[in-house]
């Protein structure tokens, strides 16, 4: 089963601690002392492309994570350094800027950015960074490094925040600094949900709810289909546009509706003739995608797990055929998983585009599936998989 190499992943990054702090110590100087914090990654279940349609999704936090040993300075120097990348930024307080060459670095910066226009005054600091989130694999290492630098700057000021407001912290800092016009779902899953928990919420009105859930015999596999995720930026923001410009279509024709999330699946024949062909399926995928979290919402209650995969697969079918982010790899991993041994549904994880899918699994090892798919799928494609079996993870804190 799955269980003894996730147990083993989960001491993975934590195993690092001290060489964050050999490295903090190394790089920016002995004095001070270093406390650790750390935020996991996150898997969405169902809701693709629904958050900034303030639509509805079904999400869980990982038990992958990122770690930071962090400290204040008393000059205004901000020194960053990730352990996974080998990379050092180092900047100021004053010159806190959104820098390509930055990296990794610029989600960091971005909270701190952030806290200083909300009021907080935040001195210099030094933080050196590891993770066990694979980084591209659409699990969410980026907002997991936000959540990660907030919990530390916090923290180290001793400074109390409402897990909502910090949840639109770090969703501002990618909107704003990092530039992704993305939606809520990555940092609020990752700063609200909690590990034997699925998160429910309505992006709506941010109204969740935290469902208790253990897998029992069943866990989330996460493979990734080796294909880069370049499109995501140009990709993801066409479709934020489509969907605005299917929504003022609408509204013109009539619907009084505040997003699309607010047509009834029965309303979708008749919108049909009044829409662009393309703008037509983004708002069948979004409507039906909403209906599917409400059902598995109910599902995920009563652990009706093979109602939850038939969710996963319609998901798929509909991100496929209508909102069009998927490829023609996952297409070709798709259609080889569902032939695998013990997958009951097979869904995009996260933007899509490339990156990973997501099956729900029933007892087999993972690693009987990869045997199976992992050389056809080269054949191919000519690509390597990886497989990364994940359940419910802490959520954020210090560790102490
Ligand atoms: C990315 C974004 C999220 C969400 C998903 C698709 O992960 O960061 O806000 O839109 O894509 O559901």
């Amino acid at each position: 089963m799955a269980e003894k190499n996730l147990a083993d992943k989960e001491k993975n990054a934590r195993a690092h601690l001290g060489e964050t702090l050999f490295e903090l110590r190394n790089r920016f100087g002995k004095k001070g002392e270093a406390r650790f914090f750390r935020a996991p990654g996150r898997v969405d279940w169902l809701g693709s492309h629904t958050d900034y349609n303030q639509g509805l999704i079904l999400a869980s936090t990982v038990n992958r994570e990122i770690i930071v040993a962090a400290r204040l300075r008393p000059d205004k120097a901000l020194n960053f350094y990730s352990l996974n990348l080998k990379q050092a930024v180092n900047t100021s307080v004053d010159k806190n800027k959104p820098d390509p060459k930055h990296g990794f670095a610029n989600y960091p910066k971005g909270i701190i950015n952030e806290l200083c226009q909300a009021g907080v005054k935040v001195p210099g600091m030094d933080m050196v960074f590891y993770g066990d989130i694979p980084i591209g694999a659409n699990l969410s290492s980026s907002a997991a490094i936000e959540a990660a630098s907030l919990e530390a700057v916090l923290g180290l000021l001793d400074r109390p925040m409402t897990r909502w407001e910090r949840a639109f912290i770090c969703w501002r800092a990618e909107n704003n600094f990092v530039g992704l016009p993305c939606g809520i779902l990555d940092q609020f899953t990752i700063i609200n949900s909690k590990k034997d928990c699925a998160l429910y919420l309505d992006c709506d009105n941010l109204a969740s709810e935290l469902i208790p859930f253990t897998f029992d015999r069943f866990y989330l596999l996460v493979i990734d289909s080796g294909v880069g995720r370049h499109l995501v930026k140009s990709e993801y923001t066409k479709r934020v546009h489509e969907c605005r410009a299917a929504y003022t279509a609408l509204r013109k024709a009539g619907y009084k509706i505040k997003s699309l999330s607010q047509l009834a699946p029965e309303q979708i024949k008749e919108i049909g003739p009044k829409l662009d062909p393309v703008l037509f399926k983004r708002v069948r995928h979004i409507v039906t995608e909403n209906q599917r979290v409400s059902l598995a919402r109910k599902v995920v209650s009563k652990k009706d797990f093979h109602k939850l995969g038939a969710l996963f697969e319609a998901g798929y079918q509909s991100s496929s055929r209508d909102y069009e982010n998927s490829c023609k790899e996952l297409d070709i991993l798709h259609d080889l998983m569902a032939k695998a041994p013990g997958v009951m549904g097979t869904r995009i994880a996260g933007a899509g585009w490339g990156g990973c899918l997501v099956s729900l699994v029933k007892k087999v090892d993972f690693r009987e599936i990869e045997a199976r798919v992992k050389k056809p799928y080269q054949k191919k494609t000519g690509r390597e998989l990886r497989f990364f079996p994940v359940e419910t993870g802490d959520a954020p804190g210090e560790i102490i």
